[in-house]
Parts: C-alpha cells; sequence; structure tokens
C-alpha cells in the first residue's frame, strides 16, 4: 500500500512521547497501578514506552497493523509484547480474558473518518466487503459519518464489561460525546473524565481532540443517565472547567449551566427560520457598486427593483458587518410563487440567459422544481426587522438588522433569523438574546467545535417569550 494512502486510511498520526509520557504521569498520579496494559493500536509505541517507564511491574501488550511500526514498537518498548494484527480482525474477548486486573487500555486509535474512507476507497474496516463494511458501521451507528475511532472503543468497552479497567485514549471530542452516549443509553456503564489538549501542538492537526479516562469498573449493562465527565482544559489542570453529561436524551457540554438554565426550555416549534438557499451566487447575488448592481465577473445587471433585496451573510453576521455590500435577486415570494417573475420581464430575461448555469445546481431538492426556484423564502423573509445570527460561527452574537434603503434586507442560508414588524420588539429580543442567561442556555447545550455549532433545533429549543416579558417586569 503507497505510504501516504495507507496514513491517511490507518489515520496514522503517531503520538509524541512527550505527550505519552504526561498521560501516564497523570494517570499515575490518580492512583493508578495497573497490572497489565494494552495498547490496541500502538504505532511506534510511545505508549507503551511511557508505560514501561511509569507502570514497570505491569505486563505490556501491543497490536499494530504496520510492521515497520510493530518493529518500532519493539524497540521502543523492549519488554512488551507487540504483535502485527489487524484490529477488525482480533478476537478482543479473548485478549480481555487473557489480560489480569487490572487492566489499563491506553493509546490514541486511529483519526480516520467512514466517510474519509470512503473518499479514498479504503479498507480499514469491519467484516467483509467495503461497501457492506461501511454500511455495518452505519448501521450500528444510524448515522452516515463516524469515526473509526468510535468503532473501537465501543468494541474494546464490550469487551471489557463488568472488568476492572481503566481506559486512557487520546480522541476527537465528538468520539467523546458519543461514547458518553453509548455508556449511558446503551452500556456499558462508565464514569470518567475528559482533559483537553492542543492537538494543533502535538499533532500539527487542526481537530478538536482529548484525553478520555474512563474509569473502573465498568458496568455490564446501560448507565445512570446523569453521570457527570468532568472536563479539564489541560492534562496539567486540577479542577475541571465543566462537566459532560447524558440528559434530557443528548450529551450537553455543561453540565451545571444547563441545570441552571433548563426553566427557559420550551418544546415545539419555534420562530426561528433559517434564511434564503440558492445554491447559486453566480447568478442570484450581486455586488452593490453605488446605484448599479454587477455579477461577480463585473457585468452590469440590470432587473427590476421588486425582485432584488439587499443581502447579508453569516460571515458579514459575525464581523458584525450590517451595511449590506451585496444584493439578492429573490424572484419568488414563497416556493410556489409565480406572480412577481410574470410582471417582471428583465428579471425573467436575465435569469432564462443563465438557465443553463442554474439548471447545474447539485442539490436534489431542485429536482422537479422551477429552474428559478429557491428555498427558506415566505413572508417572513420579508419582515422589515430580523434579529439574526450566523449559524457557522464559534461566538454567539446576536445581531438586529433593520431595512436598508428602504428594503428588506434578506439572510443567506449561513444564518437563522426571526422576523419582526416592529423595530421595539427586535430590539428587545436582541438585547435578551445577547444577555447572560440566553447565551448560558445555549452554551450548555452546544458543542462549538459542530461544523453548524448553531442549528435552528437550539435556538427554537430556547423560550424567548420568558426572557423578554421577565426583562419588561423587571423595566416596569
Ligand atoms: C493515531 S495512530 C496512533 C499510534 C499509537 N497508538 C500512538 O499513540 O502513537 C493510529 C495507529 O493505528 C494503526 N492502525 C490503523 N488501523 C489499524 C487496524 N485496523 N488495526 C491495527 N492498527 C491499526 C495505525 O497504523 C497507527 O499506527
Amino acid at each position: 500500500m503507497a505510504k501516504a494512502r495507507a496514513k491517511v486510511e490507518r489515520g496514522d498520526f503517531q503520538t509524541p512521547l512527550g505527550l505519552a509520557r504526561a498521560v501516564t504521569r497523570l494517570l499515575s498520579s490518580q492512583g493508578v497501578e495497573p497490572r497489565s496494559v494494552l495498547e490496541p493500536t500502538c504505532g511506534r509505541g510511545a505508549f507503551l514506552q511511557a508505560a514501561a517507564e511509569v507502570f514497570g511491574a505491569a505486563s505490556l501488550r501491543g497490536l499494530e497493523i504496520d510492521e515497520d511500526h510493530a518493529r518500532e514498537a519493539r524497540r521502543a518498548a523492549p519488554s512488551a509484547r507487540v504483535e502485527v494484527a489487524d484490529f477488525f480482525r482480533t478476537d478482543w474477548d479473548q485478549i480481555a480474558r487473557e489480560l489480569a486486573e487490572p487492566i489499563l487500555v491506553l493509546g490514541n486509535p486511529p483519526w480516520v473518518t467512514s466517510a474519509g474512507l470512503g473518499a479514498i476507497d479504503g479498507d480499514n474496516a469491519p467484516s467483509k466487503s467495503n461497501d457492506a463494511r461501511l454500511r455495518g458501521l452505519d448501521a450500528r451507528t444510524g448515522r452516515a459519518n463516524f469515526d473509526i475511532s468510535e468503532w473501537m472503543l465501543g468494541r474494546l468497552l464490550d469487551a471489557l464489561a463488568g472488568r476492572e479497567a481503566t481506559i486512557a485514549v487520546l480522541v476527537k471530542s465528538s468520539v467523546i460525546r458519543r461514547l458518553v452516549e453509548r455508556c449511558a443509553v446503551r452500556g456499558p456503564s462508565a464514569a470518567g473524565a475528559v482533559y483537553r489538549f492542543d492537538a494543533r501542538a502535538h499533532f500539527d492537526a487542526s481537530v478538536d481532540a482529548a484525553l478520555l479516562v474512563v474509569s473502573p469498573p465498568l458496568g455490564r449493562g446501560a448507565g445512570a443517565p446523569a453521570a457527570s465527565w468532568p472536563v479539564f482544559d489541560s492534562l496539567e489542570s486540577r479542577s475541571p472547567s465543566s462537566a459532560l453529561a447524558y440528559v434530557g436524551g443528548a450529551v450537553v457540554p455543561d453540565l451545571e449551566r444547563w441545570a441552571r438554565t433548563e426553566h427557559l426550555r420550551r418544546e415545539g416549534k419555534g420562530a426561528w427560520r433559517s434564511g434564503i438557499k440558492h445554491d447559486c451566487a453566480e447568478v442570484f447575488e450581486l455586488e452593490v457598486r453605488g446605484a448599479a448592481l454587477a455579477r461577480r465577473d463585473g457585468a452590469v445587471v440590470d432587473v427590476e427593483e421588486d425582485v432584488v433585496f439587499p443581502l447579508l451573510k453569516g460571515g458579514d453576521l459575525d464581523a458584525g458587518v450590517l451595511t449590506p455590500r451585496r444584493a439578492l435577486i429573490v424572484p419568488h415570494r414563497a416556493l410556489t410563487e409565480t406572480e412577481t417573475l410574470a410582471r417582471c420581464p428583465r428579471a425573467r430575461g436575465y435569469l432564462e440567459q443563465h438557465a443553463e448555469r442554474l439548471g447545474r445546481r447539485r442539490s436534489s431538492i431542485y429536482e422537479g422544481r422551477p429552474q428559478t426556484a429557491i428555498f427558506g423564502v415566505g413572508p417572513y423573509s420579508f419582515a422589515p426587522f430580523k434579529v439574526a445570527v450566523s449559524a457557522l460561527s464559534k461566538r454567539l452574537a446576536f445581531q438586529l438588522v433593520g431595512p436598508w434603503r428602504g428594503r428588506p434586507v434578506m439572510l443567506d442560508d449561513t444564518c437563522y433569523f426571526v422576523p419582526f414588524d416592529d423595530e421595539i420588539s427586535a430590539a428587545r429580543a436582541v438585547s435578551a438574546l445577547n444577555g447572560e442567561e440566553a447565551i448560558d442556555f445555549f452554551e450548555a447545550r452546544r458543542f462549538v467545535e459542530d461544523k453548524r455549532p448553531i442549528t435552528k433545533r437550539l435556538l427554537d429549543s430556547l423560550a424567548l417569550e420568558r426572557l423578554t416579558s421577565a426583562a419588561d417586569e423587571s423595566s416596569r
């Protein structure tokens, strides 16, 4: 297998010895004294070497798929038994039976997702044919994409259920979240802690990763749902900054803040809307050049004012830029509305001129729709005032967006907003949303490392009216 491809498929990021040592020292300071240490994908053996230094009396065992790495690992930790083996073809129940308690599973499983494997037609997964392997994993997790390490750790947890075992692994924060959920819902029940570290400094990777330490004993069935997992900001931190927990049917990042703000939660439909989705900035988005409008390529566009609106995007909201630099052609007032275009021949002509480009829009939502279809448009899009937030921002910063040059401002699908007819109500909502209680509410229920850290579901779950009416009462 070509080296670069093997590295990707095998999620190969070798742990620097310094980091492996810091982990084993931390475990030892917490009283972990294993009789056996297992490194399930031991690579070049940094963890085996660190374990030999700190837990010298324990028997050490490592498995690794790459022969060269395994050879290095034997050199790094001569007292360890290192085998060349594929995790997915290893009998973990048998290995678990052979391990003397207390057991320590130590390591850094591969950093690769099922989508990453799919992209390179990779093979590093369980069961027979490649497709069936990935489908098998999808079926098991109920998700289209997930980390191979999640599956590996789930397998190890099952093999060690009921045993006196500590599991200490470096993994992505998203994997930790799923394992916390797994322990609560499916078992084996467990409790533990999370220690963040700087993956960029140690691995030169822009991944949000942490050390997960699962403490013994591992249960046999599903766990206590409210068990909390303290989160430390570094391997050296002595007091946690928050605690993960599985509550209310989901893993939350900060149990204390979650409990403090739970009275603000509401069920059911909320007022938040997603901005307009069109998937063709080239045609629909125009630059405002003084009084004129132009396409990105500089061509001036002359269409009826009726279909042109000022536009803000998530990036603008995030940067606090509320003066629109772009305009959006909105050919329909609702998904199935056609009167607007019927009365705007110049806009019709412009869109017909770009019919071929519009026809190439990839998303299946456009299939069977008119060529000019856009989504996320309705009467709410034309409300004069909007309280808006960028969906992609790590920072929670709500903005009041008012009309510009007498026209309601449109938002694109990287934004969420609540429409308002009057400015006073919008101002009241924006001040409540940027207040401490609302921010605490959201921060206790979202994970900043997510691709879309702000979702409609999250926004809708806050009973905004409770906050604004409380503010009204206190100002009386
Ligand atoms: C993220 S690296 C970490 C290596 C080592 N645990 C460390 O901490 O330095 C992941 C390792 O898993 C190995 N690996 C990937 N897929 C494997 C499989 N199916 N079975 C066994 N080892 C595997 C890779 O070769 C690589 O050495």
